[in-house]
């Protein structure tokens, strides 16, 4: 009985053993199957993050060139906006420059539609570039400075350079003679042309008109010949006339004088004439009975008179 009860107790003690071995085997397939599964989810989420870090990397490469082309546009904008607010500087600094009034504008262009008379006259007629330019003056054209940059009121804004050598007609004369002039009182006449620009000398009637106002030089040198022989003072004496007054004269005396003899005048001048005021030599003294004259030598090349003048500056006061 006893014995039976022990098999028995073995029995159900194996029984239990078994059913709990194998609920422990299936506990731990279970598990290992668990924790397969979860390998399995981990390795695919491991995949997904390093599928996303990838993606990151490219989304922050693409950020960070996208942010390098946004940088290097903003900076073209600022150059361009600081561009274009010194143009927009430059603009109302001319605003500004121009704005004295309308009105006063129109005044000034009107004023100078012929000939500009200052740098706010050239300004006027729509010169912007700083420079040289030309501008009538009181008395002759002014080259004066213009500076644009600074307003009409700034002393800086015109300055004067010099006056520029315009003149409206050339005026240059030399002239000769070839033959004696032996009375006295009457225009010296010349017969050898060697210059006459602007034709205001008139070789025949010996006078010189001024075609224009302005500032005139002369000079004269003459040969005066004495016959001789003779004891006493001998003269003669050759002076400028203008407009029949005397200007100047040049005179050489001699005496005991044994034959010919030749003995020089000469005179230089600088006038300021009118237009049409005239200008001549004569005689206005010779020691009488033909032994004192001007002399000169019809023979080719000598020449011992000469009359050159020119206009040195125009006066174009009330020209223009
Ligand atoms: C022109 O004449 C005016 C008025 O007489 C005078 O104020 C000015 O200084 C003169 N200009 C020159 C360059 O001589
Ligand atoms: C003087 O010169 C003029 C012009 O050249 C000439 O016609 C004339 O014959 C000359 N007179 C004499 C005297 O040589």
């Amino acid at each position: 009985m006893a014995r039976f009860l022990s098999s028995l107790l073995m029995g159900v003690l194996v029984l239990a053993c078994w059913s709990a071995c194998v609920m422990a085997e299936s506990t731990v397939e279970q598990q290992l199957q668990r924790l397969k599964e979860n390998y399995q989810l981990l390795a695919d989420k491991d995949r997904r993050l390093e599928a996303l870090e990838r993606e990151n990397v490219k989304s922050r490469k693409t950020l960070e060139a996208q942010m390098t082309r946004l940088e290097s546009k903003t900076r073209r904008m600022e150059i361009e906006a600081i561009e274009q607010k010194s143009q927009l500087t430059a603009l109302q600094q001319q605003n500004v420059l121009h704005s004295g009034t309308r009105a006063e504008m129109a005044t000034r262009q009107a004023a100078t539609a012929t000939i500009p008379r200052s740098c706010a006259d050239v300004q006027c007629n729509g010169h912007t570039v700083s420079g040289m330019y030309s501008i009538m003056g009181n008395t002759s054209v002014e080259m004066v400075f213009c500076d644009f940059t600074k307003t009409t009121a700034d002393p800086n804004f015109q300055r004067r350079i010099g006056y520029a050598d315009v003149k409206t007609v050339p005026t240059y004369f030399y002239v000769q003679k070839n033959t004696s002039h032996t009375t006295a009182y009457t225009p010296i006449p010349f017969e050898v042309e060697r210059v006459n620009i602007g034709g205001a000398m008139n070789l025949q009637t010996g006078k010189f008109t001024a075609p224009r106002a302005g500032t005139y030089f002369f000079a004269f040198t003459g040969d005066a010949r004495f016959v001789g022989p003779r004891t006493s003072i001998v003269a003669v004496l050759v002076e400028m006339l203008w407009n029949g007054r005397r200007v100047g004269s040049a005179r050489t005396t001699e005496s005991n004088t044994a034959g010919s003899v030749h003995s020089q005048m000469s005179m230089q001048s600088t006038l300021h004439l009118k237009a049409g005021d005239q200008i001549w030599l004569q005689i206005g003294f010779m020691t009488s009975g033909g032994v004192a004259y001007v002399f000169d030598n019809p023979n080719a090349d000598q020449r011992f008179n000469h009359f050159t003048g020119w206009l040195v500056e125009e006066n174009l006061a009330g020209l223009f």
